[in-house]
């Protein structure tokens, strides 16, 4: 097995959405984390998952819950990124953003790119975390031409998409070793 510093090193290579996981209790008292690890499973039933380090508060508190929501950041929540990650705990953690809920009474951000309000199908230890697959009882998704956050090399961007590849040129493949022109495909 390789170590937890080599791990870390290939896992940075790995772009992905950055979503803020929350839940309710019974009084009403919310918690939230920061969370990339997060994946779809199946559309039918609508299902996803993720995974929670088993030493966060927030994982504790989703268990007993029984439900939870993951809310997908947009780019100009890249402050909400950082706060719910942050020595920032509980309820303080919800004093910006503008806070909803749906039907199981998890919080939902109202600028969140999408919102899946899950009830907890089944939880599974493994290693340190926990992973929890949610079957999707709603699901909220922004119509503004709001940018997805994303995060990778340990960096926050945003995505930019490449000129379509579905042309004549851009499906040609150049031979370096042979042609020094590439306008000339003969
Ligand atoms: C970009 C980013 C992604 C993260 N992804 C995860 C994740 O997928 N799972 C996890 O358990 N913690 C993740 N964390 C760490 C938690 O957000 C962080 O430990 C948080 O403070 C836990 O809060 P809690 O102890 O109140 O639950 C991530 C942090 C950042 C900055």
């Amino acid at each position: 097995m390789i170590d937890s510093d080599t791990f870390k090193v290939g896992m940075r290579q790995l772009a992905g959405h950055v979503c803020v996981v929350t839940t309710a209790d019974a009084s009403g008292v919310r918690v939230g984390l920061t969370a990339t690890a997060v994946c779809s499973v199946s559309a039918d039933p609508p299902t996803l998952l993720v995974c929670i380090n088993r030493q966060n508060a927030s994982h504790g508190a989703i268990r007993a819950a029984g439900f939870f929501a993951v809310n997908v950041l947009a780019l100009d929540d890249r402050a909400l990124a950082d706060r719910f990650a942050s020595g920032v705990g509980g309820e303080a953690r919800f004093s910006t953003g503008r806070w909803s809920h749906d039907i199981t009474g998890a919080p939902i951000l109202d600028s969140a790119m999408a919102s899946f309000d899950c009830r907890i199908a089944q939880a599974v230890d493994v290693e340190t975390h926990g992973i929890l697959f949610g079957h999707i009882v709603g699901v909220r998704v922004r119509t503004d031409d709001a940018k997805l956050l994303l995060y990778a090399h340990g960096q926050y961007g945003g995505f930019a998409s490449l000129p379509s590849l579905n042309t004549a040129d851009s499906l040609w493949i150049p031979n370096w070793n042979s042609r020094a022109d590439p306008s000339d495909r003969s």
